[in-house]
C-alpha cells in the first residue's frame, strides 16, 4: 500500500529520513479494525519519530500519522484514537504503563490504510468533514484534556497560550473561548499573533512580553523558551499545564518561584476515547471547526513536514488521499 514513513531514526537531519512509497499491507488481529484513511494530520510527534525521539530503533521502518479519519470496510465514517493502552484494567488508558501511541510500536495512518483495536475508531460526526475530524485524534484531544480535564480554570477566568500558530495552540485558543474563558495568546510574529486573534483570542503578547495580569493557568508545549515567562506569568496559587517542550526542556525549573508562589505544574498527555467523544460532541454543538492552515494530498507530505520543521505553521498541516 501507498504511506508515508520513517526509514530510520535521523536526530540532525530528520527529514532525510523520511520516505513517500510503498509498504507492506497490514494484517488485520482479530478484534482490530481497518480503516480507510481519508485524511491524517500531522503532529510535531512525526518529527520527533524520524528524530528516533519515543521510538525503538528495531521498530523502523515506520508509517508515520498519530491521527486520522476515513472508513470502516462498511463504508462507516470513523475518526482514530490514537493511544493503544488498556483502560479495563487502568480506567484510563493514557495511564497504562504498557500504553502506545500510534507509530511507537503500531503503524500510523499516513497510509491507505490503518489496522487498530475496535475500541480505538469513533463515529465520525457528520457536520466534520474527513479533514477536520483528521485533527482531532491527538492535537485537539490533548488540548481538550490539557483545558477541561487537567486545568481546572472556571469560565470567565483567564487563560495563557503559549505559541499562536500550532497544532495544539490553535486548539487551545478555539476551546477556550468557545467555553468561556479570557484568552491570552504570545505569538512569535505578528502574522501568528492575527492569527491567534482570528480565532478567538481576546489579546495577544510577543513571546516573553510582561501581561498586564497574571493569569490563572498556562498552557505550555514549548519549553525551554517560553517556561520562565510562564512561571513569572501565572498568579499565586495558578496552575501551568505542561504537554511538550518543542524547544527542549528547561533545566532550571525555578523551583524557588514554584513553591514560594505554590504553582501547580501538571503534565497532560493525549486524551482517553471518552475525552476524544466529548470532543467531537463539543464540535458539533458550539459550531467550533479546526483550523485548518494547509491541505495536501498525501504524495505531497514532505513539503508539510518541511513546513513545520521550519515553524512556518498556520494551525493544522492536513495530508489527504
Ligand atoms: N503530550 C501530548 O500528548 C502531546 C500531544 C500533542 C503535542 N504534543 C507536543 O506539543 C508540542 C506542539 O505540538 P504541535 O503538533 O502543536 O506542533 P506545531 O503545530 O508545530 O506547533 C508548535 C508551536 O510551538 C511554538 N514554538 C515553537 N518553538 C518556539 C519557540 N522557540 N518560542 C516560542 N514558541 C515556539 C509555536 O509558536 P508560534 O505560533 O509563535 O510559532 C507553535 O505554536 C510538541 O512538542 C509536541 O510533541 C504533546
Amino acid at each position: 500500500m501507498f504511506a508515508v514513513y520513517a526509514a530510520e531514526a535521523n536526530p540532525e537531519q530528520p527529514l532525510e529520513a523520511l520516505r513517500v512509497g510503498e509498504r507492506p499491507d497490514p494484517e488485520l488481529p482479530r478484534g482490530w479494525v481497518a480503516v480507510s484513511v481519508r485524511a491524517a494530520s500531522l503532529n510535531m510527534h512525526d518529527l520527533w519519530t524520524l528524530r528516533g525521539v519515543g521510538i525503538k530503533a528495531d521498530q523502523f521502518p515506520m508509517v508515520l500519522g498519530c491521527d486520522g479519519a476515513g472508513e470502516l470496510a462498511d463504508g462507516t465514517p470513523v475518526v482514530v484514537h490514537g493511544v493503544v493502552g488498556d483502560a479495563s484494567v487502568y480506567g484510563d488508558e493514557t495511564l497504562d504503563p504498557r500504553r502506545t501511541l500510534l507509530t511507537e510500536k503500531y503503524q500510523g495512518t499516513f497510509a491507505d490504510t490503518v489496522v487498530v483495536p475496535e475500541r480505538n475508531v469513533l463515529p465520525k460526526p457528520e457536520e466534520l468533514s474527513f479533514s477536520e475530524a483528521a485533527c482531532m485524534g491527538t492535537a485537539w484531544l490533548t488540548a481538550y484534556r490539557m483545558l477541561f480535564t487537567k486545568s481546572g480554570l472556571r469560565p470567565g477566568q483567564t487563560m495563557l497560550v503559549q505559541g499562536a500558530s500550532g497544532g495544539v495552540s490553535t486548539a487551545l485558543v478555539a476551546l477556550g473561548r468557545a467555553a468561556g474563558m479570557r484568552v491570552w495568546v504570545t505569538g512569535r510574529s505578528e502574522e501568528k499573533r492575527a492569527l491567534a486573534a482570528r480565532l478567538g483570542a481576546h489579546e495577544t503578547f510577543e513571546s516573553g512580553e510582561r501581561l498586564p495580569e497574571r493569569v490563572d493557568a498556562v498552557f505550555e508545549t514549548v519549553g525551554k523558551a517560553t517556561w520562565g515567562h510562564s512561571m513569572r506569568s501565572v498568579r499565586p496559587g495558578g496552575t501551568i499545564v505542561v504537554s511538550g517542550s518543542t524547544s527542549g526542556p528547561d533545566p532550571s525549573a525555578d523551583l524557588q518561584r514554584l513553591f514560594f508562589t505554590q504553582i501547580r505544574v501538571v503534565g497532560s498527555m493525549m486524551g482517553t476515547r471518552d475525552e476524544l467523544a466529548d470532543l467531537l460532541d463539543f464540535c458539533r454543538l458550539s459550531g467550533i471547526r479546526p483550523q485548518i492552515g494547509t491541505e495536501l494530498p498525501m504524495t505531497d507530505a514532505p513539503s508539510g513536514f518541511a513546513q513545520m520543521l521550519a515553524g512556518e505553521t498556520a494551525g493544522k498541516i492536513v495530508f489527504t488521499r
